[in-house]
């Protein structure tokens, strides 16, 4: 039987990730030493015989870029790359841009884990005339402005996402192709959720680590086979909690 496949991945290390603010559609670049982690996941995809045939990305840099370094490694800067903001980051409101230890600090670290990693629960909203807001932004122009977010919950980032996983990703998959999906933290989340039924409390305490290939085997009806990172447990572990203890007062 033919075993279907996706890799996911996390974008590499970006320059907030570092400063340690909030970032959802800020699109901000990757630091050097997320440009080596990307390098580092091209080169563990190329020793574990992967290539791709089609690869999705967000419209934000940092997955973009990504997916570049990535591409380099493999020779595959031929492949169709598809750029969609389905893919984007969770948005997250008015929290874009505010350092996560110091919002800690001020409102808790029990609601800066709610505003991070709960299922339901939306940070603070943009007001309609913010400069932040994605009406602004020319990437997002031709969309109609009810699609854009002012932020989002997990569950209302699993609602935009799912569309373009059902609609683009799952009939590249079943067509047989090597699909490689370079995202975000937050909306690989709400994809993983997903495809392993985590429950709510579940997903609370599951955190993607950057830049480190996540592998999901699928039967010929899409149903989830197995998943895996291709990356030593130990470092694995450490970059989850890293991603953890961001939101740690200090
Ligand atoms: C962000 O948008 O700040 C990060 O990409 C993900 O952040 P989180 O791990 O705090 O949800």
């Amino acid at each position: 039987d033919k075993i279907y496949k996706v890799v996911f991945i996390r974008h590499g290390e970006s320059i907030w990730n570092k400063e340690n603010r909030f970032t959802g559609w800020t699109d901000v670049g990757l630091t050097e030493n997320g440009v080596k982690e990307a390098h580092f996941a091209g080169q563990l995809l190329k020793q574990n015989q992967f290539g791709f045939d089609v690869a999705f990305t967000s419209v934000l840099t940092r997955a973009i870029m990504t997916y570049n370094s990535i591409a380099t490694e493999l020779n595959g800067h031929y492949v169709p790359v598809h750029k969609h903001w389905r893919l984007n980051e969770r948005h997250y409101g008015a929290l874009q841009g505010l350092n996560k230890a110091e919002t800690a600090a001020k409102h808790g670290e029990a609601k800066v884990l709610e505003w991070r990693r709960s299922y339901d629960i939306p940070p603070p909203p943009l007001e309609d005339n913010d400069e932040r807001h994605p009406k602004l932004d020319p990437r997002y122009a031709g969309l109609p402005q009810d699609v854009l977010p002012k932020t989002e919950s997990l569950k209302l980032t699993v609602d935009r996402v799912l569309p373009f996983w059902y609609d683009q990703i799952c009939p590249a998959i079943l067509d047989g192709q090597r699909v490689i999906v370079a995202a975000h933290g937050n909306s690989l989340r709400a994809i993983v959720k997903h495809l392993s039924g985590m429950s709510d409390a579940e997903i609370i305490k599951y955190n993607i680590p950057t830049a480190c290939p996540l592998v999901y085997e699928f039967d010929q009806n899409l149903k989830p086979l197995k998943n895996y990172y291709l990356l030593d447990e130990k470092t694995l572990k450490e970059r989850m909690q890293a991603v953890a203890n961001q939101g740690k007062a200090h």
